[in-house]
């Protein structure tokens, strides 16, 4: 059975029926058919095979990246095989800019709209123009607008309605040029004079202090999303606990770092077998080599019981953990 542990970045120990790569739209739709019980898979950053999965594991490769010229803009059509680090490099190299705040989130591109990926002020679904992909059902190609997409915090139509219904293979990207720079995250705020250039450099090495460079020790990134919830219970949370740290993001609603609240329950570098919450960044789960699937549910379910039991605060995943016959919720 092919081995999928250097397929995903916790590298469990875990296997597939069939392993296959499909590098077009018409590849992808006939390993589709061939394969109905199958999983789509870009690098296996957000993705954590808990035990042998028992369907066809089918990796997306389609590569490319065209790029076109207005007078206002420059526009991006990229293959969703392509590396999304290697993409934010290229663009700063370029002179398209705007995207070096996602420096080093590590992924394919394709990948990038279904979670919106953000990190350091900004998310990917701002820089997003149109989506291309391949209805499963009917096999035609579709393209869906930015607004169609509904991006929201680590969410979109594609995490909602059309989960598991569509092949995403291009992305478009419209990079404006008179970009505007974002330091408004903490770490960034104190660069004098900032550059896309020393954005770029400042969030890797802002990233690579916090977080474990998953070719040396296996993780998938923030295990659990940063909780959303309203005005009004989150002052109650703060009579109680003055020093919570929050986000304001509007429309009634508070951010919580889900870190915090972790942190507080003192999970910090505590192990479930070899499963390790990390000691810089709690709302990073690790595999210290031989981790089973056991283990993380099993650390991911006391941390959620901790947090929910001390301050009411449900956590979610944001990682998807894929057992035996499919998607595994907590
Ligand atoms: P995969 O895990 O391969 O797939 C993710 C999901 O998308 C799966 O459900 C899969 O079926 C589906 N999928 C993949 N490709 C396609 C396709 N072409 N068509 C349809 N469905 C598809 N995320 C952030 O937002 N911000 C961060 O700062 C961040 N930091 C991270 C740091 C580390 C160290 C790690 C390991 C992860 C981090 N992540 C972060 C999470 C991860 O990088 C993103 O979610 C990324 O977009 C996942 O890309 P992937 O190709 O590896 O996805
Ligand atoms: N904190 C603690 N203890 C710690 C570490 C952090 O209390 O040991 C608290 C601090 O208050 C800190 C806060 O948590 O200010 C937030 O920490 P950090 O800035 O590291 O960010 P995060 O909220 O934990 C989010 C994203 C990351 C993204 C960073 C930077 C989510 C779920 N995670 O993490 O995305 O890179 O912000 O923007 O939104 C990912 O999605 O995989 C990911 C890594």
């Amino acid at each position: 059975m092919p081995v999928l542990r250097n397929h995903h970045t916790f590298s469990l120990n875990a296997h597939c029926q069939e392993l296959e790569v499909f590098q077009d739209a018409s590849s992808a739709v006939s390993l589709c058919d061939r394969y109905p019980h199958h999983y789509l898979l870009g690098e296996g950053s957000n993705t954590v095979f808990i035990e042998d999965y028992s369907g066809a594991v089918l990796l997306n490769h389609i590569k490319g990246l065209e790029v076109s010229e207005s007078h206002a803009a420059f526009h991006l059509r990229v293959g969703a095989g392509e590396n999304w680090h290697r993409l934010v490099t290229t663009a700063l190299e370029q002179g398209w800019h705007g995207m070096e705040n996602l420096a080093l989130i590590p992924g394919s591109v394709g990948a990038s709209p279904i979670q919106n990926i953000g990190a350091y002020g900004l998310e990917v679904g701002t820089f997003i123009e149109t989506v291309e992909m391949v209805d499963r059902a009917s096999g035609n190609v579709v393209i869906l607008s930015h607004d169609e997409c509904c991006f929201g915090y680590r969410d979109s139509v594609f995490k909602q309605e059309l989960l598991g219904k569509v092949i995403i293979t291009h992305v478009n990207f419209v990079l404006p040029k008179n970009y505007q720079l974002n330091t408004s995250y903490g770490e960034l705020s104190t660069l004098s004079d900032p550059t896309p250039h020393t954005i770029f450099e400042k969030v890797i090495s802002v990233r690579s202090s916090k977080l474990p460079n998953p070719d040396k020790l296996g993780n998938a990134g923030s295990f659990f999303k940063n909780p959303v919830i309203d005005v009004a219970r989150f002052n109650t949370l703060k009579e109680e606990n003055p020093e919570i740290p929050f986000y304001n993001i509007g429309g009634n609603q508070v951010k919580i770092p889900a870190a915090w609240l972790i942190d507080q329950c003192e999970f910090k570098g505590k192990q479930t077998g070899d499963v390790r919450c990390h000691p810089t960044q709690p709302l990073v789960l690790t595999n210290l080599g031989n981790a089973t699937g056991k283990d993380v549910i099993k650390m991911a379910q006391d941390i959620m019981a901790a947090v929910e039991s001390r301050f009411g605060v449900p956590l979610e995943p944001e990682v998807r953990l894929l057992g035996k016959e499919g998607l595994v919720t907590l």
